[in-house]
């Protein structure tokens, strides 16, 4: 069945062409045809992200789950990521955001909240808001914990999404993200390089899909965020032998004071 499931995403993945005047056009046209499939298919292709859940609930990594804080999920889709959170940890927080410009996306998310997140009396601490992850505020002005999983290669003007999460981050709070990436022909110190082919097959692999995989995204975090904890890895792809897709996590904290030089 799972097979079948994936032929139908996969379809639709290729059909839409992702196409529209606007970035939200395009995503709605990407992903109206495969919501209801989305969280299947993605979960053996997205990984990493329960792994980044857990160090950022880790108190020796992230810090914990702050107690009372507010959590921004950006680019958050399906309300998927919800799921990693222990029933104790996402209770601690005050409120989770799940923030995406994909209407058929946040239908399922507001579904998913309704069955497994909302108490008996009505109540819950989950939220959808349709916006953009480039100019989105919470409603209490700021975040304790920002999060992109899969998101930043999705967004255009990703430099904004991220300077927006620094913005509304407060001194101290933590990032997280887990994405697809190639490296710099000649990246720092310390940080892999990867092969011509992968530097130059995946990102073109991924273009007709609007995904951007980018050797920009680590440097900018790393230079704008404290970095806590960055791992670099190598997935597979379902149906596509042999090559790996690399991908990486990244636990970052807002620097509590920002010096000029
Ligand atoms: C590959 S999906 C990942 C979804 C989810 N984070 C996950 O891990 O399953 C990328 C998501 O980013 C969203 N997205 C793209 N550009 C956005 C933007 N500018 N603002 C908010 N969400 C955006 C898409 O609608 C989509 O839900």
């Amino acid at each position: 069945m799972a097979f079948f499931s994936d032929l139908k995403t996969i379809y639709h993945m290729l059909r839409s062409g992702a196409k529209g005047k606007t970035h939200a056009e395009r995503l709605d046209n990407f992903y109206s045809g495969q919501a209801e499939g989305y969280d299947d298919f993605r979960k053996r292709l997205l990984k990493g992200r329960e792994e980044l859940w857990k160090a950022l609930a880790d108190p020796e990594v992230g810090g914990g789950v702050p107690e009372g804080g507010i959590w921004v999920d950006f680019g958050g889709g399906t309300g998927s990521n919800l799921e990693w959170f222990t029933e104790e940890d996402r209770k601690k927080l005050s409120k989770i955001y799940v923030v995406d410009l994909s209407q058929s996306l946040l239908k399922v998310c507001n579904q998913r909240i309704a069955d497994k997140f909302t108490d008996e009396n009505g109540n819950t601490n989950c939220y959808t808001a349709e916006a953009d992850a480039t100019t989105w505020t919470p409603d209490e002005g700021y975040a304790d914990v920002v999060t992109f999983s899969y998101s930043l290669t999705m967004i255009p003007d990703w430099f904004a999404a991220m300077d927006n999460a620094l913005r509304i981050l407060k001194p101290g709070g933590m990032i997280g993200v887990v994405d697809f990436y190639v490296s710099r022909k000649w990246p720092a110190e310390g940080l892999r390089r990867h092969s011509w082919f992968t530097r130059s097959y995946w990102p073109v692999h991924f273009n007709t899909d609007n995904v951007y995989p980018s050797p920009d995204h680590v440097p900018y975090l790393m230079s704008h965020f404290e970095t806590v904890d960055f791992q670099e890895y190598y997935g597979k792809i379902p149906y596509i032998p042999i090559i790996r897709m690399p991908y990486y996590t990244f636990v970052g904290k807002k620097k509590e004071t920002v010096s000029a030089s």
